[in-house]
């Protein structure tokens, strides 16, 4: 065995023995095997906990294939491992757009009857130029905030062919993934990037959705002083109100020590911000595609550019200024971390593997929509992991039921 393949075997085996609930769910799906028959094809961010979901999946009893849903997020030793365990996994490091395209179709020429998909990008294709592959597919699940607004405009412009669950929205998926696992992830990508230190730190977040909110609160737990930059006037209230200070990225650019982003939207820092941050300034991106930070307004503004270290780029901007920018702008957390904590990951696919096997059961009966989590699962992960946490909770009397349901009860 190789070196590469045993480091992934081990991280495998690492994450799959911290992933209690989906563990207690792989043991009822190895049991009654609900995608035996059925074909998978998933582009998701192909590291350990990844893996661990897609071979529970092919331990259901369906036949999968797995690509990366980025270039830059794969763990070639758990791509090694994957592979050695006869799982067919299309991925590398550092793969070309190209590549990360063929990956892509790569997965759909298994003929998917499900996929599972982070940004959309398989289901867009699938919409696109695989519209041949459609007649077999059941539906989909969709793990993303980003992925998710890209179905949605489908389903709104009437092109969505088959049901996609919104596995994002679930609350045991975004309350916890998209704040607690992005606010941990996002700050150990930084610091494996760069090194340096947070405390005392000027920290501009851009976007105080579930993600800003864990990236701003786990930085400020670092001792950086936070400012956070919105469009959204409830949100920038509640950012306020949470203590951070709120401005435009005109005026936070100028004093930045790092400006992050993550708003899931594109030209969050152009031109006008590069021009006005201070040398050192260090940019990073947390949203799902690198569009946040224009690199192209860098490119521009760029004399030089050389990468002085793993996973950090040097712009020697005209005029004088450096700017560092991590991860080629793509996903910091996985360009440059580990993605987020396995717990996390955890329960994340085990809405994922719940919602496979309800596709697998009533896909067909469902309308080609977007779909919510259906509240059971979404329960049913949680009370897993609060056994797995051991902790008890109260349960309601049938008195304090009734006193809900009631308009009369007032005093
Ligand atoms: N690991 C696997 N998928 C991930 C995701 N969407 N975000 C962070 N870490 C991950």
């Amino acid at each position: 065995m190789s070196d590469l393949e045993e480091r992934g075997r081990n991280r495998l085996a690492w994450a799959k023995a911290h992933m209690d609930v989906l563990a207690a769910i792989r043991r009822s799906l190895v049991r009654r095997k609900p995608l035996r028959g059925l074909r998978v094809g998933m582009a998701l961010h192909v590291e350990a906990k990844t893996g661990v979901l897609a071979l529970t999946l092919r331990d259901a009893g369906a036949k999968v294939r797995l690509a990366s849903c980025n270039p830059l997020s794969t763990d070639d030793s758990v791509v090694a491992a994957l592979r050695a365990d006869g799982l067919e996994t299309f991925a590398k490091k550092g793969e070309t757009e190209k590549q990360y395209d063929e990956y892509l179709h790569k997965v759909l020429d298994l003929r998917p009857h499900i996929v599972i998909d982070d940004g959309a990008d398989l289901i867009y294709r699938l919409h696109t130029n695989r519209r041949e592959v459609l007649p077999d597919v059941i539906g989909g699940n969709e793990e993303t905030t980003t992925g998710v607004l890209r179905v949605r405009a489908m389903e709104r412009a009437g092109q969505l062919a088959f049901p996609v669950i919104s596995v994002n929205d679930a609350h045991m998926k975004y309350l916890f993934d998209n704040r607690y696992g992005t606010g941990q992830s996002v700050i150990d990508g930084l610091l494996t990037a760069t090194n340096l230190l947070l405390a005392g730190k000027r920290f501009v977040v851009a976007g105080y959705g579930w993600c800003g909110r864990g990236i701003a609160t786990r930085a400020r737990g670092m001792g950086a002083h936070v400012v956070v930059t919105e469009v959204d006037p409830v949100r920038a209230i509640e950012a306020k109100l949470d203590g951070f200070e709120v401005m435009t990225m005109e005026q936070a650019a100028r004093d930045a020590d790092f400006i992050i982003t993550a708003t899931g939207d594109k030209e969050v820092v152009t031109a006008k911000d590069l021009r006005l941050v201070k040398d050192g300034c260090v940019l990073a991106n947390a949203g799902h595609f690198n569009v946040e930070v224009s690199m192209r307004d860098l490119e521009r503004l760029a004399a030089r550019k050389r990468r002085v270290r793993e996973y950090v780029d040097e712009y020697a901007l005209r005029g004088g200024k450096k700017v560092y920018v991590i991860g080629e702008g793509r996903l910091v957390n996985l360009a440059a971390g580990q993605g987020h904590p396995v717990e996390i990951m955890d329960m994340s696919f085990s809405i994922q593997a719940l919602c496979t096997e309800l596709l697998a059961k009533s896909g067909k009966a469902m309308p080609p929509r977007v779909h919510p989590v259906p509240r059971e699962l979404d329960e049913k992960v949680a009370r897993l992991k609060l056994r797995a946490m051991g902790i008890e909770i109260d349960a309601l009397s049938a008195a304090q039921k009734e006193y809900l349901q009631s308009w009369t009860e007032g005093t």
